[in-house]
């Protein structure tokens, strides 16, 4: 297939237009490097011995995107591009509202001029709030989420549902990502925070190499066997290939279709610094802080929809995710700079 990948140059992105590649499509990647690297673009080709095309500008301008669709034969769209920092989205909601929602609606609209009716999105754990059980499933209320990033993700999500439901030549995958980790297993490509990094693994990874003085556990107070959050943490390669497995399905299926993308197994925030630990060879300075508010104690996936249906099951594993993290990081101490 011929694909449009926005926002390929970031984090998932990156791992998934290598996965793509590897898997025979042609890629197209659209991207404004707000967090992205041209660097990460150019390893990918170097991994994949293919090359891909690169375009870049914002999903939000529209002329750039007809034009796009008319010289391009694109079969499908994979849309990562969006704001993601949860912290930041209550600071300035309208640039995550402006970004996220108003910017896939005019992705939207331009994939239906163009009669491109095929489209894989990133969605998040995040909208199904403080479950009131885990594992969730699919079929779990999705709930009001704690910040506007969440409300972003799921109003994309609604979004989704009535465009396919208005039009039935739609077919959509909407994957709700729990927390993606590691790196590719090369070392060359990984996650590279800009500025002091809000999630477990880059902040724990660049306390290892030495950027970063020491982590803060946010609480150990919570109802878990350790008093630490609980988290679904999935290797990126294996989120990758969920995507690739889901465009298989969608260019096969009409309709609008969610899938959980986890492990399906809970880790605490201590078990992953120890995992870490074990995978670098050294051990990483933490201290136990106050509670982070808008977090909630454990969340973890019943990913059993997307194996039944996509035939796709996240196979690495905790120390997997750790050692090719470490890799990258070491590696590569200054990210893609
Ligand atoms: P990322 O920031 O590394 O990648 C996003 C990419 O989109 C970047 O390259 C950025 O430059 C680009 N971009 C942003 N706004 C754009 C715009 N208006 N036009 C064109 N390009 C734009 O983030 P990521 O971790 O790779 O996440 C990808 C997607 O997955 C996002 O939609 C994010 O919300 C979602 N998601 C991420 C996580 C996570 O933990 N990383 C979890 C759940 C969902
Ligand atoms: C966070 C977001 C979520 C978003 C996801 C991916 C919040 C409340 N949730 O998920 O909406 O989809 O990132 O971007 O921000 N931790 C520490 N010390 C740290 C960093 C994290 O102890 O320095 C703990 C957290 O309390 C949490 C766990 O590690 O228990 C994982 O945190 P993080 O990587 O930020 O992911 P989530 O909070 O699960």
């Amino acid at each position: 297939m011929r694909l449009l990948v926005t926002g390929g140059a970031g984090y998932i992105g990156s791992h998934t237009v290598l996965e793509l590649l590897q898997a025979g499509h042609d890629v197209v990647v659209l991207d404004n490097l707000c967090n992205g690297s041209l660097e990460a673009l150019r390893r990918i080709q170097a991994i994949a011995g293919r090359s891909l095309q690169f375009v870049q500008g914002d999903i939000r301008d529209r002329a750039l995107l007809d034009r796009l669709f008319a010289q391009q034969q694109v079969d499908a769209v994979v849309h990562f591009a969006g704001l993601k920092a949860v912290g930041e989205s209550v600071r300035q909601p309208l640039d995550y509202y402006a970004c996220n929602v108003a910017g896939t609606l005019n992705l939207c609209q331009a994939m239906a001029d163009a009669g491109v009716f095929q489209l894989v999105f990133s969605s998040s754990a995040t909208v199904y709030g403080d479950p009131a059980q885990v594992p969730v499933d699919e079929s779990c209320p999705v709930a009001e989420p704690t910040s506007p990033y969440g409300r972003s993700k799921l109003m994309v999500e609604h979004l989704l549902h009535d465009v396919q439901r208005a039009d039935t030549r739609w077919s959509i995958a909407i994957l709700r990502y729990f927390n993606p980790v590691g790196a590719h297993p090369s070392g060359l490509i990984g996650e590279d925070p800009l500025g002091v990094p809000n999630n477990l693994l880059p902040y724990l990874s660049q306390v290892a190499v030495g950027k970063l003085d020491c982590l803060q556990v946010h609480g150990n107070d919570y109802p878990t066997p350790d008093g630490t959050c609980i988290r679904d943490y999935i290797h990126v390669v294996d989120l990758a290939q969920g995507h690739v497995r889901s465009l298989q399905f969608i260019s096969r299926h009409k309709g609008c279709s969610v899938w959980n993308l986890g492990a399906g197994k809970g880790y605490s925030v201590l078990q992953v610094i120890s995992a870490f630990e074990q995978a670098c060879g050294r051990s990483v300075h933490y201290i136990i802080g106050p509670r982070r508010p808008g977090d909630i104690a454990a969340n973890w996936a019943e990913p059993s929809k997307a194996e039944r249906e996509l035939g796709w099951k996240a196979e690495r594993s905790l120390a997997s995710m750790m050692a090719d993290t470490w890799r990258w990081q070491s590696k590569n101490p200054q990210g893609y700079r």
